[in-house]
């Protein structure tokens, strides 16, 4: 079992909201299972005066801690707070300080990992404040204890500035110490398509244009903007989940197999797939090959809610979209001709992320004109979220006279074949990252690809006529627009089913 020992984590941000709904559960859970030993835990805030408020504010914030209440409180213990302003020079020594006497009492060595849970301009400024007051060393000496970083998204709002942040972390710190999160990688399903894919003998043969008619990738979400709005208004669907978790869900299903299974083999291919995105040559193929939406008013799970332009913070007359669909298309051999279509929207009739391998159908339409034709659909749909898993929907002939074929379902479910809950993605990567494994986190090179497609998308759209928002109801399945976005000749060629975006 991979095990931590003996390891700092400092925590910026410590009293926000993501320490107490992500961070600190997946940490406790860690500690539970003995993956972390002997590990100090330090928040920097300013919003509570010591570890003893602190303490009890998680106590009451985090859902697991009153679960399990004795076992929370000695897993409390490895927990400190340090109370400092990100912006002060004093408060840095003071942390530095600080984290030497915590470490001395504890008899910890001083590895330590930072992590950024804090708003994205203020990363360059913590990173050259631990570099100047002594905490961060540029470069890892293997005699020396470690330093690492850990970045939440965004990363940027575009190329130009994702290279800009790239440069300023990378005066204090050499990429290896520099972990960027996507936490969809840290999910136990989307590192099973590397599994499903590679450790069978059985799909790879397939995955590619001779046998596949098109891939759909979705992110469908019940939820509206949570509160968020401030930073969502100026990320919008696009940025908050198509530039980065979506790109990743294409990357791992499309890459090349790696030629090993380290970090950088597996970076390198996603790297390559991501550069393979063709990019729309003009503002109007942008507009042929996307759809924006933004919810109104609606019902979901039969209750009413409000449209997003009435959601707190939101301007009265917001252009930003909450749902994005998009055609791609990869310019490499193995997929030359096969759409790529993505779709992630807020306020959708159902949450559920899944990605949706449609086949081809046989060389020869043999049932052409029975009853058989038009059920004839080879799907693969693997589920990434919620009831994880893998179907695969092929047509059998129903029992009786005749040949009518009917499509049925082979299942896999995580819950029935492993006697085991399924870990949140933050705890393998706190893991990975204290673990000094790279693999799931996006390297410098990667981002990079990422905002290629996105900055031609968002620079056409700012120069295309606005749309007409909200244009899809609260609990729908989005603009209706969005069908259009399956070629023509996907639904009616030969012998092909018209599947259209799922629905479930
Ligand atoms: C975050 C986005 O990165 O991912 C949110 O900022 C989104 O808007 C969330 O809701 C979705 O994550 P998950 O793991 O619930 O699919």
């Amino acid at each position: 079992m991979d095990r931590v020992e003996k390891a700092t984590l400092v925590l910026f941000g410590g009293t926000g909201d993501l320490a107490a709904r992500k961070l600190i559960p997946a940490l406790f859970s860690l500690w539970k299972h003995r993956q972390i030993v002997d590990c100090l835990i330090v928040a920097v805030g300013r919003r509570v005066e010591s570890t003893e408020q602190f303490r009890e504010m998680l106590t009451q914030r985090v859902s697991v801690a009153k679960k399990d209440l004795p076992t929370w409180n000695e897993f409390a213990r490895c927990i400190e707070f340090h109370r400092g302003d990100i912006q002060t020079r004093a408060d840095f020594e003071s942390l530095r300080d600080h984290l030497n006497e915590m470490e001395n009492a504890r008899q910890l060595p001083g590895h330590r990992l930072f992590y950024y849970a804090v708003t994205p301009s203020l990363f360059g400024p913590i990173t050259q404040q631990l570099s100047e007051v002594g905490l961060l060393r540029r470069g890892l000496e293997p005699a020396q204890p470690w330093q690492r970083i850990i970045v939440e998204k965004p990363f940027g709002h575009d190329a130009e500035s994702a290279a800009t942040l790239d440069e300023s972390l990378h005066v204090y710190a050499s990429e290896r110490q520099i972990y960027r999160i996507d936490h969809y990688l840290g999910k136990e399903t989307v590192q099973n398509l590397l599994a499903f894919r590679f450790a069978n003998g059985l799909f790879e043969p397939l995955w590619n244009n001779n046998y596949i008619e098109h891939v759909q990738i979705s992110v469908a979400e019940a939820v509206g903007v949570e509160g968020r709005a401030e930073y969502y208004e100026k990320a919008g669907a696009l940025r908050d989940m198509m530039q980065n978790h979506m790109m990743q869900l294409l990357a791992v299903t499309a890459m090349e197999p790696p030629i090993g299974l380290d970090a950088d083999a597996i970076r390198d291919e996603k790297v390559k797939i991501l550069r393979s995105i063709r990019l729309p040559a003009n503002p109007a193929e942008v507009d042929i090959l996307t759809v924006r939406g933004q919810y109104g008013p609606g019902e979901v799970d039969g209750q009413g809610v409000i449209g997003y332009r009435d959601e707190p913070d939101v301007a009265a007359e917001s252009t930003t979209p909450t749902y994005v669909a998009a055609r791609l298309f990869l310019d490499t051999w193995r997929w030359a001709g096969v759409p790529f279509l993505m779709r992630h929207g807020k306020r959708l009739a159902k949450r559920g992320t899944e990605v949706a391998i449609k086949f081809r159908t046989p060389a020869l339409a043999l049932f052409r004109g029975t009853q058989v034709f038009g059920n004839c659909t080879n799907l693969l749909v693997i589920r990434i979220q919620p009831n994880e898993g893998i179907s695969l929907h092929f047509g059998a002939k129903r029992p009786g006279a005749g040949m009518r074929i009917s499509t049925v379902q082979m299942d896999f479910e995580y819950q029935k074949s492993f006697d085991k809950e399924i870990p949140e993605a933050y705890e393998r990567l706190l893991l990975d990252a204290l673990l000094g494994d790279p693999t799931l986190f996006t390297r410098s090179d990667e981002v990079a690809a990422t905002w290629r497609w996105a900055d031609v998308v968002i620079d056409a759209w700012n120069v295309l006529p606005p749309p007409t928002f909200p244009n899809y109801s609260a609990g729908s399945w989005g603009p209706s627009a969005a069908e259009a976005l399956f070629p023509a000749g996907d639904q009616v060629s030969a012998g092909s089913c018209p599947l259209g975006w799922r629905r479930w």
